[in-house]
Protein backbone atom coordinates (compact mmCIF):
# COMPACT_ATOMS: atom_id res chain seq x y z
CA UNK A 1 0.00 0.00 0.00
CA UNK A 2 3.01 2.18 1.20
CA UNK A 3 5.06 1.54 -1.84
CA UNK A 4 1.70 2.11 -4.18
CA UNK A 5 1.41 5.82 -2.67
CA UNK A 6 5.04 6.81 -2.89
CA UNK A 7 4.28 5.72 -6.99
CA UNK A 8 1.10 7.65 -6.88
CA UNK A 9 2.94 10.63 -5.64
CA UNK A 10 6.30 10.20 -7.68
CA UNK A 11 4.10 10.35 -10.53
CA UNK A 12 2.37 13.16 -9.35
CA UNK A 13 5.75 14.67 -9.08
CA UNK A 14 6.54 13.82 -12.31
CA UNK A 15 3.21 15.29 -14.15
CA UNK A 16 3.51 19.01 -12.26
CA UNK A 17 7.41 19.46 -13.09
CA UNK A 18 6.32 18.63 -16.80
CA UNK A 19 4.26 21.34 -16.39
CA UNK A 20 6.40 24.04 -15.74
CA UNK A 21 8.73 25.47 -18.30
CA UNK A 22 12.60 25.56 -17.81
CA UNK A 23 13.90 28.45 -16.69
CA UNK A 24 16.97 28.93 -19.22
CA UNK A 25 19.44 31.61 -19.42
CA UNK A 26 21.11 33.09 -22.61
CA UNK A 27 24.68 33.28 -23.04
CA UNK A 28 26.33 35.20 -19.87
CA UNK A 29 29.46 37.24 -20.52
CA UNK A 30 31.00 39.56 -18.35
CA UNK A 31 32.13 42.51 -20.38
CA UNK A 32 30.64 42.77 -23.68
CA UNK A 33 28.37 41.56 -25.58
CA UNK A 34 26.72 41.85 -29.69
CA UNK A 35 23.54 39.79 -30.73
CA UNK A 36 22.34 40.01 -34.10
CA UNK A 37 20.30 37.82 -36.73
CA UNK A 38 23.73 35.57 -37.67
CA UNK A 39 26.52 34.54 -35.32
CA UNK A 40 29.29 35.93 -37.98
CA UNK A 41 28.13 39.59 -37.55
CA UNK A 42 27.58 39.03 -33.75
CA UNK A 43 31.52 37.54 -33.39
CA UNK A 44 32.98 40.68 -36.10
CA UNK A 45 31.22 43.09 -33.73
CA UNK A 46 32.35 41.40 -30.85
CA UNK A 47 35.94 40.78 -32.10
CA UNK A 48 35.89 44.69 -32.59
CA UNK A 49 34.70 45.25 -28.73
CA UNK A 50 37.55 42.82 -27.61
CA UNK A 51 40.14 44.42 -30.57
CA UNK A 52 39.72 47.78 -27.77
CA UNK A 53 36.91 49.20 -30.37
CA UNK A 54 33.56 50.96 -28.71
CA UNK A 55 29.83 49.92 -29.17
CA UNK A 56 30.16 52.21 -32.24
CA UNK A 57 32.75 50.72 -33.73
CA UNK A 58 31.03 47.30 -32.98
CA UNK A 59 27.60 48.47 -34.74
CA UNK A 60 29.60 49.79 -38.06
CA UNK A 61 31.21 46.69 -38.29
CA UNK A 62 28.04 44.49 -37.37
CA UNK A 63 25.86 46.34 -39.91
CA UNK A 64 27.97 45.64 -42.58
CA UNK A 65 28.52 41.90 -41.19
CA UNK A 66 24.70 41.70 -41.85
CA UNK A 67 24.85 43.16 -45.16
CA UNK A 68 26.75 40.59 -46.14
CA UNK A 69 25.49 36.82 -43.75
CA UNK A 70 22.03 38.08 -44.43
CA UNK A 71 20.99 40.07 -47.50
CA UNK A 72 17.02 39.41 -46.60
CA UNK A 73 17.46 42.53 -44.40
CA UNK A 74 21.33 43.85 -43.77
CA UNK A 75 21.86 46.12 -45.91
CA UNK A 76 23.78 48.89 -48.13
CA UNK A 77 20.77 49.90 -49.79
CA UNK A 78 18.56 50.37 -47.32
CA UNK A 79 18.40 52.57 -43.65
CA UNK A 80 17.51 52.41 -39.95
CA UNK A 81 17.47 53.82 -36.50
CA UNK A 82 19.71 53.54 -33.69
CA UNK A 83 19.46 54.34 -30.05
CA UNK A 84 22.52 54.89 -27.73
CA UNK A 85 23.27 55.16 -24.05
CA UNK A 86 26.73 56.06 -23.09
CA UNK A 87 28.60 54.90 -20.02
CA UNK A 88 27.84 58.41 -18.57
CA UNK A 89 24.02 58.34 -19.02
CA UNK A 90 23.84 60.70 -22.05
CA UNK A 91 21.50 59.14 -24.10
CA UNK A 92 19.89 60.15 -28.28
CA UNK A 93 19.15 58.73 -31.35
CA UNK A 94 19.99 58.27 -34.47
CA UNK A 95 17.52 58.45 -38.17
CA UNK A 96 19.20 57.18 -41.12
CA UNK A 97 16.03 56.03 -42.29
CA UNK A 98 15.57 56.11 -46.19
CA UNK A 99 13.84 59.37 -47.76
CA UNK A 100 11.70 59.73 -51.13
CA UNK A 101 13.57 60.72 -53.98
CA UNK A 102 13.22 64.49 -55.39
CA UNK A 103 10.64 63.31 -58.10
CA UNK A 104 8.36 61.60 -55.95
CA UNK A 105 4.81 62.89 -56.09
CA UNK A 106 2.30 61.81 -53.41
CA UNK A 107 -0.20 60.19 -55.72
CA UNK A 108 2.84 57.84 -57.48
CA UNK A 109 1.24 55.12 -57.04
CA UNK A 110 -2.42 55.71 -57.94
CA UNK A 111 -3.77 55.20 -61.60
CA UNK A 112 -5.79 57.47 -63.35
CA UNK A 113 -8.82 56.50 -61.50
CA UNK A 114 -7.15 56.90 -58.02
CA UNK A 115 -6.54 53.60 -57.42
CA UNK A 116 -3.18 51.96 -55.77
CA UNK A 117 -1.36 50.13 -58.41
CA UNK A 118 -0.22 46.69 -57.07
CA UNK A 119 2.90 46.20 -56.31
CA UNK A 120 4.51 49.34 -57.51
CA UNK A 121 5.28 50.55 -54.08
CA UNK A 122 6.76 46.94 -53.66
CA UNK A 123 8.82 45.67 -56.03
CA UNK A 124 11.55 46.91 -58.50
CA UNK A 125 13.49 50.14 -58.82
CA UNK A 126 10.35 52.21 -58.58
CA UNK A 127 9.79 51.37 -54.88
CA UNK A 128 13.06 51.99 -54.05
CA UNK A 129 13.87 55.22 -51.25
CA UNK A 130 17.37 57.39 -51.22
CA UNK A 131 19.58 54.71 -49.22
CA UNK A 132 20.44 55.98 -45.63
CA UNK A 133 22.52 52.89 -43.87
CA UNK A 134 26.14 54.23 -45.11
CA UNK A 135 25.49 57.52 -43.99
CA UNK A 136 23.78 56.58 -40.62
CA UNK A 137 27.14 54.26 -39.16
CA UNK A 138 29.30 57.07 -41.07
CA UNK A 139 27.69 59.95 -38.55
CA UNK A 140 27.55 57.47 -35.68
CA UNK A 141 30.89 56.99 -36.27
CA UNK A 142 32.12 60.27 -36.77
CA UNK A 143 30.57 61.26 -33.29
CA UNK A 144 31.24 58.03 -31.18
CA UNK A 145 33.64 56.16 -32.78
CA UNK A 146 37.47 55.08 -31.87
CA UNK A 147 38.58 52.86 -34.44
CA UNK A 148 39.67 53.41 -38.19
CA UNK A 149 36.98 53.04 -40.62
CA UNK A 150 39.66 50.04 -42.79
CA UNK A 151 40.28 47.90 -39.26
CA UNK A 152 36.41 47.91 -38.91
CA UNK A 153 35.65 46.89 -42.87
CA UNK A 154 38.86 44.97 -42.82
CA UNK A 155 37.12 41.85 -41.14
CA UNK A 156 33.67 41.93 -43.20
CA UNK A 157 35.97 42.22 -46.29
CA UNK A 158 37.81 39.10 -45.84
CA UNK A 159 34.01 37.66 -45.05
CA UNK A 160 32.40 38.96 -47.87
CA UNK A 161 35.42 37.22 -50.20
CA UNK A 162 35.91 34.15 -47.87
CA UNK A 163 32.22 33.18 -47.78
CA UNK A 164 30.07 32.02 -45.10
CA UNK A 165 27.80 29.15 -44.41
CA UNK A 166 24.61 29.25 -45.83
CA UNK A 167 21.99 27.83 -43.01
CA UNK A 168 18.87 25.75 -43.36
CA UNK A 169 16.86 28.47 -42.71
CA UNK A 170 18.41 31.28 -45.00
CA UNK A 171 17.97 28.19 -48.22
CA UNK A 172 14.38 28.16 -47.49
CA UNK A 173 14.43 32.00 -47.34
CA UNK A 174 16.45 31.83 -51.21
CA UNK A 175 13.83 29.14 -52.09
CA UNK A 176 10.94 31.14 -51.33
CA UNK A 177 11.85 34.42 -52.44
CA UNK A 178 13.68 33.07 -56.07
CA UNK A 179 11.21 33.19 -58.49
CA UNK A 180 10.22 36.80 -57.67
CA UNK A 181 13.91 37.86 -57.30
CA UNK A 182 14.63 36.15 -60.55
CA UNK A 183 11.93 37.87 -62.08
CA UNK A 184 12.40 41.48 -60.69
CA UNK A 185 16.18 41.14 -62.31
CA UNK A 186 15.10 39.85 -65.40
CA UNK A 187 17.67 37.06 -64.44
CA UNK A 188 19.15 34.37 -61.85
CA UNK A 189 21.09 36.51 -59.08
CA UNK A 190 23.75 35.33 -56.59
CA UNK A 191 20.92 35.08 -53.95
CA UNK A 192 19.05 31.98 -56.03
CA UNK A 193 16.99 28.38 -55.01
CA UNK A 194 20.16 26.46 -56.31
CA UNK A 195 22.44 28.22 -52.90
CA UNK A 196 22.25 24.54 -50.57
CA UNK A 197 22.68 24.82 -47.09
CA UNK A 198 25.70 23.97 -46.02
CA UNK A 199 27.66 25.82 -49.08
CA UNK A 200 29.69 28.81 -48.67
CA UNK A 201 28.13 31.62 -50.07
CA UNK A 202 30.85 34.04 -51.21
CA UNK A 203 30.34 37.92 -52.52
CA UNK A 204 33.20 39.43 -54.63
CA UNK A 205 31.22 42.25 -55.89
CA UNK A 206 30.09 43.74 -52.32
CA UNK A 207 33.88 42.97 -51.22
CA UNK A 208 34.81 45.71 -53.87
CA UNK A 209 31.81 47.98 -53.07
CA UNK A 210 33.04 47.50 -49.47
CA UNK A 211 36.77 48.36 -50.02
CA UNK A 212 36.14 51.13 -52.12
CA UNK A 213 34.17 52.58 -49.18
CA UNK A 214 37.10 51.45 -47.34
CA UNK A 215 39.11 54.18 -49.00
CA UNK A 216 37.20 56.68 -50.18
CA UNK A 217 34.70 57.00 -46.94
CA UNK A 218 31.03 57.75 -46.45
CA UNK A 219 31.05 59.44 -50.37
CA UNK A 220 32.25 57.20 -52.17
CA UNK A 221 27.85 55.59 -51.42
CA UNK A 222 26.48 58.97 -51.99
CA UNK A 223 29.17 61.21 -54.55
CA UNK A 224 31.47 58.37 -55.80
CA UNK A 225 32.11 55.72 -58.30
CA UNK A 226 29.24 53.60 -55.96
CA UNK A 227 27.19 56.14 -56.32
CA UNK A 228 27.14 56.40 -60.53
CA UNK A 229 27.06 52.86 -60.82
CA UNK A 230 24.13 52.92 -58.54
CA UNK A 231 21.73 55.71 -59.97
CA UNK A 232 22.83 54.16 -63.52
CA UNK A 233 21.88 50.69 -62.87
CA UNK A 234 18.27 52.37 -61.22
CA UNK A 235 17.30 54.50 -63.88
CA UNK A 236 18.26 51.64 -66.30
CA UNK A 237 15.52 49.46 -64.17
CA UNK A 238 12.75 52.09 -64.09
CA UNK A 239 14.08 54.14 -61.04
CA UNK A 240 13.71 57.82 -60.01
CA UNK A 241 17.03 58.36 -57.61
CA UNK A 242 19.61 60.55 -59.49
CA UNK A 243 22.99 61.31 -57.96
CA UNK A 244 21.13 64.52 -56.64
CA UNK A 245 18.85 62.39 -54.26
CA UNK A 246 22.43 60.45 -53.45
CA UNK A 247 24.50 63.46 -52.69
CA UNK A 248 21.53 65.13 -50.41
CA UNK A 249 21.16 62.27 -47.93
CA UNK A 250 21.94 62.96 -44.57
CA UNK A 251 21.59 60.90 -41.92
CA UNK A 252 19.69 62.99 -38.41
CA UNK A 253 20.66 62.60 -34.82
CA UNK A 254 16.63 63.37 -33.08
CA UNK A 255 15.64 63.39 -29.26
CA UNK A 256 14.54 59.55 -28.53
CA UNK A 257 11.40 58.98 -27.22
CA UNK A 258 11.60 58.27 -23.31
CA UNK A 259 9.50 57.50 -20.71
CA UNK A 260 8.98 56.00 -17.06
CA UNK A 261 6.96 52.49 -16.82
CA UNK A 262 7.12 51.53 -13.26
CA UNK A 263 10.77 51.68 -11.95
CA UNK A 264 12.34 51.65 -15.38
CA UNK A 265 13.07 54.07 -17.83
CA UNK A 266 12.27 53.62 -21.36
CA UNK A 267 14.37 55.25 -24.82
CA UNK A 268 13.37 54.36 -27.82
CA UNK A 269 13.12 55.75 -31.34
CA UNK A 270 10.68 59.10 -31.86
CA UNK A 271 9.47 59.86 -35.48
CA UNK A 272 9.97 59.05 -38.03
CA UNK A 273 9.44 55.85 -36.60
CA UNK A 274 6.36 55.31 -34.74
CA UNK A 275 7.99 52.93 -32.53
CA UNK A 276 8.99 55.19 -29.27
CA UNK A 277 5.89 56.77 -29.59
CA UNK A 278 3.67 53.87 -29.88
CA UNK A 279 5.28 52.03 -27.34
CA UNK A 280 5.17 54.90 -24.91
CA UNK A 281 1.53 54.93 -25.44
CA UNK A 282 0.49 50.89 -24.95
CA UNK A 283 2.87 50.67 -21.69
CA UNK A 284 1.26 53.90 -20.30
CA UNK A 285 -1.85 52.68 -20.87
CA UNK A 286 -1.06 49.49 -19.53
CA UNK A 287 0.82 50.33 -16.56
CA UNK A 288 -2.51 50.95 -14.42
CA UNK A 289 -3.10 47.31 -14.63
CA UNK A 290 -1.47 44.64 -12.46
CA UNK A 291 -0.47 42.79 -15.25
CA UNK A 292 1.90 40.71 -13.30
CA UNK A 293 -0.80 39.24 -11.38
CA UNK A 294 -3.23 38.15 -14.12
CA UNK A 295 -0.04 36.14 -15.53
CA UNK A 296 2.27 35.86 -18.56
CA UNK A 297 0.00 35.34 -21.71
CA UNK A 298 -3.42 35.10 -19.41
CA UNK A 299 -6.65 35.64 -20.74
CA UNK A 300 -6.60 39.29 -18.85
CA UNK A 301 -3.26 40.26 -19.71
CA UNK A 302 -4.00 39.73 -23.70
CA UNK A 303 -7.20 41.73 -23.15
CA UNK A 304 -5.36 45.23 -21.59
CA UNK A 305 -2.27 44.74 -23.85
CA UNK A 306 -4.30 44.16 -26.90
CA UNK A 307 -7.08 46.79 -26.30
CA UNK A 308 -4.00 49.32 -26.05
CA UNK A 309 -2.26 48.51 -28.80
CA UNK A 310 -5.84 48.89 -30.91
CA UNK A 311 -6.14 52.38 -29.26
CA UNK A 312 -2.04 53.38 -29.90
CA UNK A 313 -2.61 51.91 -33.91
CA UNK A 314 -5.38 54.29 -34.08
CA UNK A 315 -3.43 57.19 -33.19
CA UNK A 316 -0.61 56.15 -35.40
CA UNK A 317 -2.58 55.67 -38.37
CA UNK A 318 -3.60 59.49 -37.93
CA UNK A 319 -0.44 61.74 -35.96
CA UNK A 320 2.24 59.98 -37.18
CA UNK A 321 4.63 60.96 -40.20
CA UNK A 322 8.20 62.53 -40.64
CA UNK A 323 8.75 65.50 -38.41
CA UNK A 324 10.41 67.17 -40.60
CA UNK A 325 7.26 67.40 -42.88
CA UNK A 326 4.34 67.02 -39.90
CA UNK A 327 3.93 68.99 -36.56
CA UNK A 328 3.72 65.63 -34.39
CA UNK A 329 1.93 66.46 -30.74
CA UNK A 330 4.36 64.04 -29.13
CA UNK A 331 3.61 65.24 -25.54
CA UNK A 332 -0.22 65.71 -25.84
CA UNK A 333 -0.05 61.75 -27.04
CA UNK A 334 1.51 60.76 -24.18
CA UNK A 335 -0.48 62.91 -22.04
CA UNK A 336 -1.60 61.06 -18.80
CA UNK A 337 -5.11 62.24 -19.00
CA UNK A 338 -5.00 61.76 -22.40
CA UNK A 339 -4.04 57.68 -22.10
CA UNK A 340 -6.50 57.04 -19.39
CA UNK A 341 -9.47 58.45 -21.44
CA UNK A 342 -8.65 55.90 -24.24
CA UNK A 343 -9.10 53.31 -22.08
CA UNK A 344 -11.94 54.27 -20.66
CA UNK A 345 -14.49 51.72 -22.32
CA UNK A 346 -11.66 49.01 -21.63
CA UNK A 347 -14.13 45.64 -20.29
CA UNK A 348 -12.70 42.50 -19.51
CA UNK A 349 -15.76 41.76 -20.66
CA UNK A 350 -15.92 41.93 -24.24
CA UNK A 351 -13.69 43.39 -26.84
CA UNK A 352 -14.08 47.06 -27.80
CA UNK A 353 -14.34 47.05 -31.98
CA UNK A 354 -11.91 48.30 -34.15
CA UNK A 355 -14.37 50.76 -36.07
CA UNK A 356 -15.64 52.30 -32.75
CA UNK A 357 -12.12 53.08 -32.13
CA UNK A 358 -10.41 56.32 -34.02
CA UNK A 359 -7.71 58.60 -33.24
CA UNK A 360 -8.01 60.76 -30.13
CA UNK A 361 -9.32 63.75 -29.93
CA UNK A 362 -6.29 66.05 -29.24
CA UNK A 363 -6.70 69.87 -27.58
CA UNK A 364 -5.46 72.93 -29.60
CA UNK A 365 -4.15 71.05 -32.17
CA UNK A 366 -4.51 71.13 -35.85
CA UNK A 367 -1.86 69.35 -38.05
CA UNK A 368 -0.18 71.27 -40.31
CA UNK A 369 1.85 69.74 -43.35
CA UNK A 370 4.66 71.16 -45.11
CA UNK A 371 4.67 69.55 -48.78
CA UNK A 372 6.42 71.56 -50.84
CA UNK A 373 9.57 72.04 -48.43
CA UNK A 374 12.37 72.58 -50.38
CA UNK A 375 15.49 70.53 -50.26
CA UNK A 376 17.56 73.50 -50.20
CA UNK A 377 16.17 74.53 -46.70
CA UNK A 378 16.54 70.83 -45.61
CA UNK A 379 19.61 70.29 -43.58
CA UNK A 380 19.52 67.51 -43.41
CA UNK A 381 14.67 44.97 -40.64
CA UNK A 382 16.76 43.32 -38.80
CA UNK A 383 17.40 44.78 -35.36
CA UNK A 384 21.12 43.98 -33.13
CA UNK A 385 21.68 44.86 -29.89
CA UNK A 386 25.47 46.03 -28.20
CA UNK A 387 26.87 46.80 -24.92
CA UNK A 388 30.58 47.13 -24.96
CA UNK A 389 33.40 47.06 -21.88
CA UNK A 390 32.74 50.62 -21.37
CA UNK A 391 29.43 50.34 -20.45
CA UNK A 392 28.06 52.36 -23.46
CA UNK A 393 24.78 50.95 -25.31
CA UNK A 394 23.76 50.93 -28.80
CA UNK A 395 20.02 49.49 -30.40
CA UNK A 396 20.13 49.42 -33.91
CA UNK A 397 17.20 47.92 -36.06
CA UNK A 398 17.84 48.42 -39.69
CA UNK A 399 15.87 47.16 -43.04
CA UNK A 400 15.30 46.83 -46.56
CA UNK A 401 11.27 46.63 -45.63
CA UNK A 402 10.52 43.28 -47.49
CA UNK A 403 12.34 40.65 -48.05
CA UNK A 404 14.85 41.13 -49.52
CA UNK A 405 13.45 44.62 -50.07
CA UNK A 406 12.71 45.67 -54.07
CA UNK A 407 13.83 42.30 -55.09
CA UNK A 408 16.03 44.35 -57.05
CA UNK A 409 19.80 43.02 -56.99
CA UNK A 410 22.31 45.37 -58.13
CA UNK A 411 24.66 42.71 -59.26
CA UNK A 412 27.76 44.74 -59.35
CA UNK A 413 27.32 46.44 -56.21
CA UNK A 414 26.85 42.99 -54.63
CA UNK A 415 23.05 44.32 -52.87
CA UNK A 416 19.86 44.67 -52.74
CA UNK A 417 17.46 47.96 -52.65
CA UNK A 418 15.04 48.56 -50.39
CA UNK A 419 11.33 49.26 -50.41
CA UNK A 420 10.89 51.62 -48.55
CA UNK A 421 8.10 53.83 -50.63
CA UNK A 422 5.72 51.10 -49.66
CA UNK A 423 5.99 52.74 -46.00
CA UNK A 424 4.32 55.84 -46.71
CA UNK A 425 0.85 55.66 -47.43
CA UNK A 426 0.19 55.44 -50.88
CA UNK A 427 -3.52 56.66 -50.07
CA UNK A 428 -5.28 57.40 -46.92
CA UNK A 429 -7.53 54.71 -46.13
CA UNK A 430 -5.33 51.84 -48.26
CA UNK A 431 -3.46 49.41 -46.10
CA UNK A 432 0.38 48.81 -46.68
CA UNK A 433 2.32 45.94 -47.34
CA UNK A 434 1.96 45.04 -43.02
CA UNK A 435 -2.27 46.28 -43.25
CA UNK A 436 -1.09 49.11 -41.49
CA UNK A 437 -3.28 52.68 -42.51
CA UNK A 438 -1.62 55.34 -42.46
CA UNK A 439 -2.70 59.66 -43.59
CA UNK A 440 -1.74 62.71 -45.05
CA UNK A 441 0.88 62.98 -41.99
CA UNK A 442 2.26 60.49 -43.90
CA UNK A 443 1.40 60.66 -47.49
CA UNK A 444 4.54 61.32 -49.85
CA UNK A 445 6.97 63.63 -50.79
CA UNK A 446 9.97 64.67 -52.06
CA UNK A 447 12.78 64.02 -49.63
CA UNK A 448 10.28 63.16 -46.79
CA UNK A 449 11.17 59.98 -44.53
CA UNK A 450 8.53 57.32 -44.86
CA UNK A 451 7.12 56.33 -41.09
CA UNK A 452 8.47 53.38 -39.61
CA UNK A 453 7.77 51.22 -36.73
CA UNK A 454 11.03 50.19 -35.68
CA UNK A 455 11.84 50.22 -32.30
CA UNK A 456 15.36 50.62 -31.21
CA UNK A 457 14.68 50.74 -27.41
CA UNK A 458 17.07 51.00 -24.30
CA UNK A 459 15.93 50.46 -20.76
CA UNK A 460 17.05 52.03 -17.62
CA UNK A 461 16.24 50.56 -14.09
CA UNK A 462 17.03 53.14 -11.49
CA UNK A 463 18.80 55.09 -13.62
CA UNK A 464 21.12 52.16 -14.51
CA UNK A 465 21.20 50.39 -18.16
CA UNK A 466 19.06 47.34 -18.18
CA UNK A 467 18.30 46.23 -20.81
CA UNK A 468 18.83 46.63 -24.82
CA UNK A 469 15.94 45.14 -26.93
CA UNK A 470 14.69 45.76 -30.80
CA UNK A 471 13.19 43.51 -33.76
CA UNK A 472 12.49 43.36 -36.96
CA UNK A 473 8.79 42.38 -37.95
CA UNK A 474 6.92 45.75 -39.93
CA UNK A 475 3.91 45.91 -37.72
CA UNK A 476 4.29 43.85 -35.14
CA UNK A 477 7.55 45.59 -33.87
CA UNK A 478 6.14 47.66 -31.83
CA UNK A 479 4.12 44.73 -29.96
CA UNK A 480 7.17 42.24 -30.05
CA UNK A 481 9.58 44.54 -27.91
CA UNK A 482 6.29 45.29 -26.11
CA UNK A 483 5.82 41.90 -24.67
CA UNK A 484 9.79 41.52 -24.47
CA UNK A 485 9.76 44.15 -21.88
CA UNK A 486 6.86 42.89 -19.55
CA UNK A 487 8.10 39.15 -19.68
CA UNK A 488 10.89 40.69 -18.04
CA UNK A 489 9.78 43.28 -15.99
CA UNK A 490 6.19 42.24 -14.84
CA UNK A 491 6.86 38.54 -15.68
CA UNK A 492 10.32 37.80 -13.71
CA UNK A 493 11.54 35.75 -17.24
CA UNK A 494 15.33 35.59 -18.16
CA UNK A 495 16.21 37.53 -21.52
CA UNK A 496 16.61 34.09 -22.94
CA UNK A 497 13.15 32.98 -22.41
CA UNK A 498 11.38 36.25 -22.71
CA UNK A 499 12.72 37.11 -26.05
CA UNK A 500 11.50 33.14 -26.92
CA UNK A 501 7.95 33.68 -25.43
CA UNK A 502 5.36 33.25 -27.82
CA UNK A 503 3.75 36.17 -29.04
CA UNK A 504 0.86 38.36 -30.09
CA UNK A 505 -0.13 41.33 -31.98
CA UNK A 506 -3.17 43.63 -32.27
CA UNK A 507 -2.94 46.81 -34.39
CA UNK A 508 -5.88 48.36 -34.67
CA UNK A 509 -6.85 47.13 -38.15
CA UNK A 510 -7.54 44.34 -39.50
CA UNK A 511 -10.07 43.31 -36.42
CA UNK A 512 -7.76 40.67 -35.41
CA UNK A 513 -5.41 39.52 -32.84
CA UNK A 514 -2.74 37.75 -34.53
CA UNK A 515 -0.82 35.06 -33.00
CA UNK A 516 2.00 32.48 -33.12
CA UNK A 517 0.20 29.50 -34.45
CA UNK A 518 0.49 26.29 -31.82
CA UNK A 519 2.57 28.38 -29.31
CA UNK A 520 -0.88 29.00 -27.24
CA UNK A 521 -3.17 27.17 -25.01
CA UNK A 522 -6.38 25.60 -26.64
CA UNK A 523 -8.54 27.01 -23.94
CA UNK A 524 -7.06 30.60 -23.57
CA UNK A 525 -7.40 30.77 -27.57
CA UNK A 526 -11.29 29.10 -26.86
CA UNK A 527 -12.03 31.67 -24.12
CA UNK A 528 -11.04 34.87 -26.58
CA UNK A 529 -12.93 33.76 -29.08
CA UNK A 530 -15.69 33.37 -26.27
CA UNK A 531 -15.45 36.55 -25.54
CA UNK A 532 -15.92 37.84 -29.09
CA UNK A 533 -12.02 38.10 -30.20
CA UNK A 534 -11.31 37.44 -33.89
CA UNK A 535 -8.00 34.84 -33.65
CA UNK A 536 -5.48 34.67 -36.75
CA UNK A 537 -2.88 32.32 -36.49
CA UNK A 538 -1.94 32.29 -39.97
CA UNK A 539 -1.13 35.99 -40.93
CA UNK A 540 1.77 36.28 -39.27
CA UNK A 541 3.27 32.72 -38.45
CA UNK A 542 6.04 34.32 -36.88
CA UNK A 543 6.07 37.19 -34.91
CA UNK A 544 9.22 39.44 -34.54
CA UNK A 545 12.98 37.53 -33.84
CA UNK A 546 13.93 40.03 -30.87
CA UNK A 547 17.68 39.75 -30.14
CA UNK A 548 18.53 41.64 -26.78
CA UNK A 549 20.57 41.75 -23.63
CA UNK A 550 19.92 42.13 -20.22
CA UNK A 551 22.17 43.20 -17.12
CA UNK A 552 21.65 41.45 -14.57
CA UNK A 553 22.02 42.47 -10.54
CA UNK A 554 25.96 41.14 -10.83
CA UNK A 555 26.79 43.32 -13.77
CA UNK A 556 27.21 40.55 -16.29
CA UNK A 557 25.00 40.41 -19.43
CA UNK A 558 22.69 38.28 -20.49
CA UNK A 559 22.16 37.54 -23.97
CA UNK A 560 18.80 36.74 -25.75
CA UNK A 561 19.38 35.50 -29.88
CA UNK A 562 15.52 34.75 -30.90
CA UNK A 563 15.44 30.83 -31.62
CA UNK A 564 12.74 32.01 -34.64
CA UNK A 565 16.21 33.16 -37.06
CA UNK A 566 19.73 32.49 -36.84
CA UNK A 567 20.17 34.70 -34.35
CA UNK A 568 23.23 34.66 -31.96
CA UNK A 569 25.22 35.84 -28.95
CA UNK A 570 28.83 36.89 -29.03
CA UNK A 571 30.99 38.01 -26.43
CA UNK A 572 33.14 38.05 -23.72
N1 LIG B 1 9.95 48.81 -43.03
C1 LIG B 1 9.48 48.48 -41.75
C2 LIG B 1 9.45 49.65 -40.83
O1 LIG B 1 10.20 50.57 -41.04
O2 LIG B 1 8.69 49.67 -39.91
Amino acid sequence: MKIKLYFILFLCIIFSCKKEAPITRGLITKNAMVVSARAEASKIGSDILEQGGNAFDAMFATEMALAVTYPYAGNLGGGGFMVYRLNTGETGALDYREKAPLAASRDMYLDSLGNVIPNKSTVGAYAVGVPGTIAGIFTAHERFGSLPIETLLKPVIALAENGFTVTKKQHKRFMKYDSIITAVNGKTTLVNKDVPAQSTFKNVALAETLKRISKHGRDEFYKGETAKQLVAFLSEKGGIITSEDLALYEAQWRDPIRFAYDDLTIISMSPPSSGGLCLAQIMKMTEPFDVSQYGQNSLEAIQVMVEAEKQAYADRSYYLGDPDFVNIPVDKLLDHTYLNNRMQHFSFDKPTPSDSISYGTLPNYTMEIKDNISYQEHNETTHYSIVDQFGNAVAVTTTLNGAYGSKLYAENLGFFLNNEMDDFSSKPGVPNVYGLLGGKANAIAPQKRMLSAMTPTIVEKNGELYMVVGTPGGSTIITSVFQTILNVHEFGMTMHDAVNAPRFHHQWLPEEIRMEPNRFDDTLLEQLKNLGYTINETRTPVIGKVDAILILNDGTLEGGADYRGDDAAVGF
